[in-house]
């Protein structure tokens, strides 16, 4: 059986379920996500291999090929037609045309699900889902239960990296008008053990790890690559559970009566559902989603603890890193676009831009020096890569104002994040393309002989849909030094 099937044997059946990696009833045999094409603007539902089954990632892999694509809904398996889009704007403006939330590119979450390729749904900051029409969902104090499935590697102190229940304005309401699950390391409400990241309940104006506000000394930092957080609640009581998706069961790190500052008891759930924002569509927020559902009536922890074991029994997997670019070696990399294939993505000697230009085995050290690159684990993601320069140690590729170059690695969070770059196989079928850590649409490119982050089409020069996949693939070569 899976998730939904139990939730349904316990008494407490799904309302809404959603993932991009498989189904959550063993009858379903409808679409799990859909998604939207760069290049056209044409969209195509992704569905199931079989009934019951995993995602046909492949079905996504063709489609998107040589462009990119955002995902712009994730269906409700529940037949509730509880689906998720691109959120709107509420107490804050999203970053997209009219105030609305970025959309999640599609292929930024690679995953393995039972052997099986599998997408995730990947939040940058300023991307978000949400429906406001819901039908179902627990509105004021009626009992519900939820879960996700997230990477727990994958988080940051912005607000808020919610899924559950929040406001059908999009407005903050006042406390008690969400529960929803949290899962990062902001501290400016509550807390609990380490420096985080936590499971919390987002339950508005304060997320929760326990009866106080603040710290709650059972909610302790997590960090499993996958993560299964449970939030349940009913009439003064709720619950806060988590464990490793991977194996093993789930930890209760709260149970108890609601918390013990006033508006939250009795709640006033208004049964919109988010992804990866805040109930005031707060933007701040990063994580990513694999599976995830909302139930009518209170679980019981024996029905959770079944849901558990079979996520368990999924087989969650992080993918082997794309492209041969093994932490430690040195590189070079190639261009591949036709006008260009004897040229090297290098740094400049005179500034520190970085550019292509040919290198041949006749060439000065120092060309072949700054065409050279070693490969280290990614400084703002272990999971993707950086490159440093390998003839101006402690020197990184990284992006300012969207153009590549090589500068000192300051410490700060933005330097880790504008070097890192996650290697995915190359946009036209050769080599690697590398996207930006957190310009998720951006992939290392050279535009014009100089190389920048560029997504397929957009409002830069060097966004040119032209070339874009040939011009984002590199051939990853052995090193000139
Ligand atoms: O409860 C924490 C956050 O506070 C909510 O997600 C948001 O609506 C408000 O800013």
């Amino acid at each position: 059986s899976l998730p939904c099937d139990l939730y349904a044997a316990g008494g407490t059946p799904c309302v809404a379920a959603h993932s991009t990696t498989r189904a959550l009833y063993s009858a379903y045999n409808g679409p799990l996500y859909q998604v939207k094409r760069a290049s056209d603007g044409a969209t195509r539902d992704i569905g199931v291999l079989s009934t019951g089954g995993y995602a046909d990632a492949a079905a996504q892999d063709a489609f998107c090929a040589r462009t990119s694509c955002l995902i712009t809904v994730i269906y409700d398996q529940s037949g509730r037609g509880n689906h998720l889009t691109q959120a709107p704007p509420g107490g804050f403006n999203g970053p997209a045309a009219g105030g609305y939330d970025n959309l999640a590119e599609a292929s930024a979450a690679p995953v393995t699900v039972g052997g099986h390729k599998a997408y995730g749904v990947f939040i940058a900051p300023g991307t978000g889902y949400r429906n406001n029409n819901t039908h179902g969902i627990a509105t004021g104090d009626q009992p519900e239960g939820m879960y996700a499935v997230l990477d727990g590697s994958h988080y940051n102190g912005g607000c808020c990296f919610d899924y559950g229940n929040a406001e059908t304005s999009g407005l903050d309401t006042g406390n008690g008008h969400m529960e929803a699950i949290y899962f990062g390391n902001i501290k400016v409400w509550g807390y609990g053990t380490g420096n985080g990241p936590w499971v919390m309940a987002d339950l508005e104006n304060g997320l929760f790890s326990g009866v106080n506000a603040g710290y709650n000394a059972n909610d302790p930092s997590v960090s499993h690559r996958f993560l299964t957080a449970v939030v349940k609640g009913g009439p003064n009581q709720w619950a806060i559970r988590a464990g490793n998706a991977q194996s093993g069961g789930l930890s209760t790190y709260y149970s108890g009566p609601r918390p013990n500052v006033s508006g939250y008891n009795p709640m006033k759930k208004e049964g919109a559902i988010i992804l990866g924002i805040g109930g005031d569509n707060s933007n701040g927020s990063a994580g990513t989603f694999y599976e995830g559902v909302m139930t009518s009536g209170y679980p019981s922890d024996a029905t959770e603890n079944a849901v558990q074991a079979n996520i368990d029994a999924a087989g969650y997997t992080a993918p082997a890193p794309a492209g041969g670019l093994t932490v430690g070696s040195k590189v070079s990399l190639r261009a591949t676009t036709s006008c260009c294939t004897n040229d090297f993505l290098r740094h400049n000697s005179a500034d520190s831009n970085a550019v292509i230009a040919p290198v041949t085995s006749s060439s000065p050290a120092a060309d072949k020096a700054a065409a050279t690159w070693t490969v280290r684990a990614g400084l703002g993601d272990a999971s993707c890569v950086s490159f440093e320069s390998a003839d101006r140690p402690g020197q990184y590729l990284r992006h300012y104002d969207y153009r590549l170059r090589v500068d000192s690695n300051d410490g700060s969070a933005l330097f880790r994040q504008d070097a890192t770059f996650c290697p995915q196989a190359g946009h036209n079928g050769q080599g690697v393309s590398l996207r930006s850590a957190n310009y998720p649409s951006d992939f290392v490119r050279h535009f014009d002989y100089n190389a920048y982050i560029a997504g397929d089409g957009g409002s830069h020069d060097w966004d040119s849909a032209t070339a874009w996949a040939d011009d984002t693939s590199w051939a990853v070569a052995s090193p000139w030094a």
